[in-house]
């Protein structure tokens, strides 16, 4: 692998960079020796305090807890727009780009301070206190972001449910945190195609009892069912309301907000982050990994339901007073140009996507690429999952003609921003390497006995001390926190993915060593897949891995075995499917199932999923030591019932 091709900086791109590979040398140290000291000039540098903070940092990786710049008061609403207005007031904030080409708004930062500020006074009016929880059900419209500023201004914490999620997933949530009011929309449109919000909504409500409202917006017009008393339009609501709110001085400390992740067992996590350090890691990576600079128009591709939209759609870019650019449709539609046709329309200068979208458009061919011109372009980037080398280089020759560097951000929901990363004006690029540490993080690669891997090596990715937006706990169960990310290797933060350090100390990111799956960048615990297969009255047992898929990068791969009597069929497979898209929703929507008659199993009766992992991958030469099953003869039998699929 030391072969592997080095693409330095760009000729004239350091120059104008904030930040050069000397200063990347510098502040990087200076981020480690004197953290105190650093964190306290760049809290100052990006953020408007109302009180100053008392400690910078305070953390104990053995009990899990961290606090950043505690004492300290701020409000995020103020910065992400109050605090713009005298110097930008005029200037776009927001673009948006509808799922049609020919729909799209431009809202400008005072527009934005109205909008968040009547939104704001309808939820006090409804009730709303510090605290309290909101949950956001929404399509990619301005309104999203409009419902989480406008949580953060009363100090309101925002849980943002993915539209794509199903009722049944939205009720888990919604109850989970005991959120009393939701913010959603009519319909959600993408791709051409419809999606009842306000339908799904309804059906989880029917399971909520102690939610009091319901805000609507009116997206597409589509007819909805209507509850008096609960449900409000937004736009009435928005109209009546009056346009100034005076934004809630929180403490550092104070909780942001809540968003749901798939670990490798059980329901979905409330990850939950706070305020100061969360806000001030994602605007500084915004502005020196993107390299953002006045003006400059940003685009993130993410949906604001995953943490990549609350940090480099709403939260950073718009602390830095940029110009961010929100997308309604998918990369595809009306054709596979719509991403580089979006780029010329707006004069996108830098551009933030999946390594999946790369794969899918690249298997579109480079005609719907080369036909337009991407002259505006000048830095791109990915996030979600490794991306593989081709997929690398096809990014950089053909989307950005060979001129525009490529940041390939490691980090998770619960770094709450980018990890490991290049800096463009600092770090030469390796096709599918997230390159180096940004400034404070403190990567260590750990053996199975939970020593710490010295020089080149591969092992499971840890951090060694905290970092100003890290995750603080797990809504309502900290313990949970300690068991998922504390407790395999003491003293450290266990991200759960492994990793191979080069070298030249650059990492490469291997995937996720536990049993979370990465679907087209989509988080997905298989426990949660199988969980589905098995309220089916048919099925006896289930077994869920993922395999090497070309597009989406893995695959869902189901072993279901059925109650004794029953019979496999096509038809089963399809009320199997939609099993899991009823509860989880549409990226749940297995690959593969295939009828097992028996899975696995050691003597004390734990699957090994090693071994369906090898046979879901066609790996079948190198299935490992069988011996210790409790019936060897159950992977002849998984082998030959592969052609029951
Ligand atoms: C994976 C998304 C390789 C990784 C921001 C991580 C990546 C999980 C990369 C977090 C990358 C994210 N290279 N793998 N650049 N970025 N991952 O919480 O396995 O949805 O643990 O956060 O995605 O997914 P999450």
């Amino acid at each position: 692998m030391s072969a592997s091709p080095t693409y330095p900086v760009p000729e004239g791109f350091a120059e104008q960079a904030h930040i050069d590979a000397a200063a990347y040398e510098a502040l990087y140290q200076r981020s480690i020796a004197e953290p105190e000291a650093f964190w306290a000039e760049q809290a100052d540098a990006f953020l408007t305090w109302d009180t100053r903070w008392d400690k910078v940092r305070e953390f104990d990786f053995h009990k899990g807890s961290a606090r950043w710049f505690a004492g300290g008061k701020l409000n995020v609403a103020y910065n992400c727009i109050d605090r713009h207005l005298a110097r930008r007031g005029d200037q776009v904030a927001i673009i948006w780009e509808g799922d049609e080409p020919t729909d799209d708004r431009s809202i400008t930062y005072r527009e934005l301070h109205d909008a968040v500020c009547r939104l704001a006074n309808v939820l006090r009016e409804r009730g709303v206190k510090k605290g309290d929880r909101v949950c956001i059900y929404m399509p990619m419209i301005p309104e999203a972001a409009y419902a989480m500023l406008a949580c953060a201004r009363i100090g309101a914490v925002h849980s943002v449910v993915f539209g794509g999620f199903s009722p049944e997933a939205l009720k888990d949530r919604i109850l989970d945190c005991d959120c009393q009011v939701l913010i959603t929309a009519d319909e959600g449109v993408r791709g051409g195609k419809t999606i009842p919000l306000k339908h799904n909504a309804d059906r989880a409500l029917a399971a909520c009892p102690d939610l009091h409202t319901c805000v609507v917006v009116k997206r597409t017009g589509g007819a909805v069912e209507w509850q008096e008393g609960r449900d409000v339009w937004y736009g009435e609501a928005v109209a009546a309301a009056a346009a100034d709110c005076a934004p809630e001085s929180m403490d550092a400390e104070d909780p942001l907000f809540i968003l749901y992740t798939s670990g490798s067992t059980g329901k979905p996590k409330g990850v939950l982050h706070t305020t100061g350090g969360y806000l001030l890691q994602t605007a500084m990576t915004h502005k020196y990994v993107f390299d953002y600079h006045d003006g400059d128009i940003y685009w993130c591709t993410a949906d604001v339901g995953w943490v990549t939209g609350h940090s480099y759609i709403v939260y950073g870019p718009l602390a830095n007073g940029a110009i961010t650019l929100m997308f309604e449709g998918v990369p595809t539609y009306p054709t596979a140009s719509r991403c580089w046709d979006v780029v010329d329309k707006h004069g996108v200068q830098i551009f933030y996507t999946a390594p999946t979208a790369i794969r899918a458009l690249m298997g579109a061919g480079d005609e719907p690429v080369t036909g337009t011109s991407r002259q505006s372009l000048k830095l791109l980037g990915t996030v979600g999952e490794p991306i593989n080398p081709e997929a690398w280089e096809w990014y950089y020759r053909v989307v950005g003609d060979s001129r525009c560097p490529i940041v390939d951000t490691w980090w998770q929901t619960e770094t709450g921003g980018h990890m490991l990363t290049p800096l463009p004006g600092a770090t030469a690029l390796k096709p599918g390497s997230a390159t180096l540490p940004f400034f404070g993080v403190e990567p260590v690669l750990l053996d199975a006995d939970g020593a710490e891997i010295e020089g080149p090596g591969s092992g499971n990715l840890a951090i060694k001390a905290s970092w100003p937006s890290q995750i603080r706990t797990v809504y309502g169960d900290h313990q949970r926190l300690v068991d998922t990310y504390f407790s395999a290797f003491p003293g450290y933060y266990f991200t759960g993915d492994g990793a191979r350090r080069d070298e030249d100390g650059y990492y490469w990111i291997t995937g996720r060593v536990d049993d979370v799956l990465n679907v087209s960048g989509h988080r997905m615990g298989t426990a949660e897949v199988e969980s589905a297969l098995v309220l089916h009255e048919k099925v006896a047992e289930a077994a869920v891995v993922g395999y090497p898929h070309d597009i989406k990068g893995q695959g869902i791969y189901c072993y279901v075995t059925l109650m004794s009597g029953e019979t496999p069929s096509d038809e089963l497979k399809q009320e199997l499917v939609g099993m899991c898209v009823r509860e989880i929703g549409p990226i749940a929507k297995p690959d593969i199932i295939q009828w097992a008659p028996g899975l696995p199993k050691t003597r004390s009766g734990k699957i090994m999923r090693r071994i369906l992992r090898k046979v879901a991958a066609n790996e079948l030469e190198n299935l490992g030591d069988t011996s210790t099953l409790a019936d060897p003869s159950v992977v002849d039998q998984l082998i030959d019932s592969r052609a029951n699929r």
